[in-house]
């Protein structure tokens, strides 16, 4: 059986958006996926919301909304938005699945039969936002340090949960897996905080004062508290106890959450499988927090990042790339425009796109589009400087991933991609071109640059899978999932000779037009050679028929504050719709009045800026210059095309 390997992201609270913070977590966990499925592991990847709670029947209340339908409102939100971000998940969970509450009450009944579970009165310090009883010593100023609020005194009968019988084993249990949490900090972090004795938790709230949640087994008065329910989400997705998922993942579960839900799952959660008696979980992955100006993300402050808009400007892969190299995993991380830009340009557009226009264009000037053969007996040194680079980086790449450092994994193949770009200029193919002596040197070079190439293109294939395909295309291999397995491109020469590969196009276009495109090429190079498309794969009539084109009319448009490439269009689609287009690099908004377009009326709203869009302006978009679609002749709005 191959190797199975269990991924989890926190499963998020219903009662906000999604936004930046949740999709990195998510990202993150695709990126793990990825990388061991190229490992040839059998991967089940689990994310979802959780939906019980005081905060979510607020947040409900606040739409005039019962808990039940905001729930499945902003479940659905996430639900969807994960496919527009190649979340490549294996299964949702929500937390009102009936599957989910069944095994919620079984393992609370399992703990109360053991005798963890007790029945007392308390007295205590409360935090609403939190849904937790504090103890005076976790209290910043006498405020609860999440929300700034001072906890309010509540004194009730509940239920409670031994943890403090469990506070031994536990600390032996960090102690002994050195990596059970990591990175370290977050493992001292955790250590330090079981210094002091642990209290017990308090696992019930009254239905007098909160019904919206799972009802407790041995006393229905009450319901769960929302982080017992909510950590069980991890085995009741698999059909714990017994389901053959549960059998196969669990004993290699590894979690993913921020430093902000560090205790419930550093503390609780271990506890919780132990008095269960369920093994528990292996690595407990924490990562910091994106920061917004120097501060938290909020609604208040209105600094919240939409991932959607973000992906919509500046493309997908280049969003998903700037996040995982950007932050280093376990701290915190400032997000800003500017240093997104400055990554695409640096990284994307100059150091990997121009290193892939040079060698394949090389490979049409030298070659006419064929992967040459290297020539066995020639001078080695030609090939094995390349190759051990192309090994170091390998191995770099494989340990910094499989430690969930991210960050280094990016910089080992960014260094790799430097060492191609210096041996272009060390061998200077432009010179072996000019003599009939050195055309099998020239053929050695243009091989080894293109299965450099192919190596790249497997180890960007987890933060960036839909490049690693086009370049895959482009080196005239059909992006199976073949090509990324490890074992595969960590074996020199697996690019077959004599391989036809179509003409190149652009990675990935420069933010900032002003710069010179091709400042670090030599003048002896090639120039760039006209594009030739490469088409999507085949569609049927059906499938293109679920497509509704309209033809539209635009009747007013405006620039959209803070968003320099989006305008804001209302359509008359013989109804009139919002339509945020990304053209306003190439359109001014008083020259789109009364034009006809066509729109793909129903593609599912998103908003952008904050706008909700409802519909998708059909454009050519060639490099910069966008130019939209029109039909020859006046037609009524709202006419369809087929
Ligand atoms: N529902 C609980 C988790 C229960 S898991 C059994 C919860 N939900 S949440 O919606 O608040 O999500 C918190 C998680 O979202 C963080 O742990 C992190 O994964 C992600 N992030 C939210 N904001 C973030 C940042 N600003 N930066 C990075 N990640 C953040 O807590």
């Amino acid at each position: 059986m191959p190797n199975p390997f269990y991924i989890t992201t926190p499963i998020y609270y219903v009662n906000a958006r999604p936004h930046l913070g949740h999709a990195y977590t998510t990202i993150v966990a695709d990126v793990a996926g990825r990388f061991n499925r190229m490992l040839d592991h059998e991967v089940f990847f689990l994310t979802g919301t959780d939906e019980h709670g005081d905060k979510i029947v607020r947040a409900a209340k606040k739409e005039n909304l019962s808990p039940r339908i905001y729930a499945d409102e902003i479940s659905e939100l996430f639900r969807q938005l994960w496919p527009q971000l190649n979340i490549d998940y294996s299964a949702f969970i929500r937390t009102t699945d009936p599957a989910h509450i069944a095994v919620v009450k079984q393992v609370l009944q399992k703990i109360y039969d053991a005798g963890d579970i007790y029945f007392s009165e308390y007295e205590g310090l409360y935090c609403f936002g939190c849904e937790r009883f504090y103890v005076e010593r976790e209290l910043v100023d006498g405020k609860c340090p999440d929300h700034e609020t001072p906890p309010e005194i509540i004194k009730e009968s509940n239920y409670f949960f031994r943890m403090s019988r469990y506070q031994d084993w536990l600390i032996e249990y960090i102690e002994t897996n050195k990596d059970f949490i990591r990175p370290e900090r977050y493992r001292n972090e955790v250590l330090s905080f079981l210094k002091e004795p642990l209290e017990d938790l308090c696992i019930s709230r009254p239905k007098s004062r909160l019904e919206w949640g799972i009802s407790l087994p041995f006393d229905d008065k009450y319901v769960t508290y929302v982080w017992f329910d909510a950590l069980l989400n991890y085995v009741s997705a698999l059909g714990y106890p017994e389901g053959p998922l549960f059998r196969k993942f669990w004993p290699h579960v590894q979690h993913i959450v921020a430093k902000d839900i560090l205790k419930p799952h550093g503390i609780y959660w271990p506890i919780m499988l132990k008095a269960a008696g369920i093994p528990i979980f292996r690595h407990l992955n924490v990562h910091g927090y994106w920061n917004v100006d120097k501060s938290k993300m909020s609604k208040s402050l209105g600094n919240v990042i939409e991932p959607l808009e973000l992906k919509n400007i500046y493309g997908l892969d280049a969003f998903r790339y700037f996040l995982m190299r950007e932050m280093v995993f376990g701290l915190d991380s400032g997000f800003s425009e500017s240093a997104l830009v400055g990554r695409i340009n640096a990284d994307l557009a100059n150091d990997l796109g121009n290193l892939f226009s040079r060698v394949t264009a090389m490979t049409h000037k030298y070659f006419k589009g064929v992967v040459p053969a290297a020539d066995p007996h020639g001078d080695p040194l030609l090939t094995q400087g390349l190759q051990s680079d192309a090994i170091i980086a390998i191995r770099e790449f494989e340990t910094a991933m499989s430690g969930f450092m991210f960050h280094k994994a990016l910089v080992a193949v960014w260094e790799f991609i430097s060492q191609m770009n210096k041996y272009i200029d060390m061998t200077a193919p432009w010179v072996l071109a000019k003599s009939k002596s050195t055309s099998k040197q020239l053929e050695t070079v243009i091989y080894n640059l293109l299965e450099g190439l192919r190596i790249i293109s497997g180890l960007i294939f987890p933060v960036m899978p839909e490049t690693a395909a086009s370049m895959q295309r482009h080196l005239g291999n059909d992006p199976g999932k073949a090509f990324y397995r490890m074992s595969f491109l960590s074996k020199w020469g697996g690019l077959v000779s004599g391989t036809v590969i179509p003409k190149s196009i652009p990675l990935f276009p420069r933010i900032d037009v002003n710069k010179n495109e091709n400042e670090n090429e030599s003048a002896e190079d090639i120039s760039p050679e006209p594009d030739r498309p490469v088409f999507k794969p085949e569609i049927s009539i059906e499938e293109f028929k679920k497509m509704d084109l309209r033809v539209g009319r635009i009747i007013k448009a405006e620039a959209v504050p803070k968003a320099k490439k989006l305008l804001k269009l209302e359509v008359d689609l013989g109804e009139n719709r919002t339509v945020v287009a990304g053209i306003a690099g190439s359109y001014s908004p008083e020259n789109l009045v009364g034009k006809q377009v066509i729109v793909l009326a129903n593609l599912q709203p998103a908003k952008l800026m904050g706008i909700l869009s409802q519909g998708m302006l059909l454009a050519a978009v060639d490099g910069n210059r966008c130019t939209v679609a029109t039909l020859d002749g006046v037609v009524k709005p709202g006419t369809a095309l087929s």
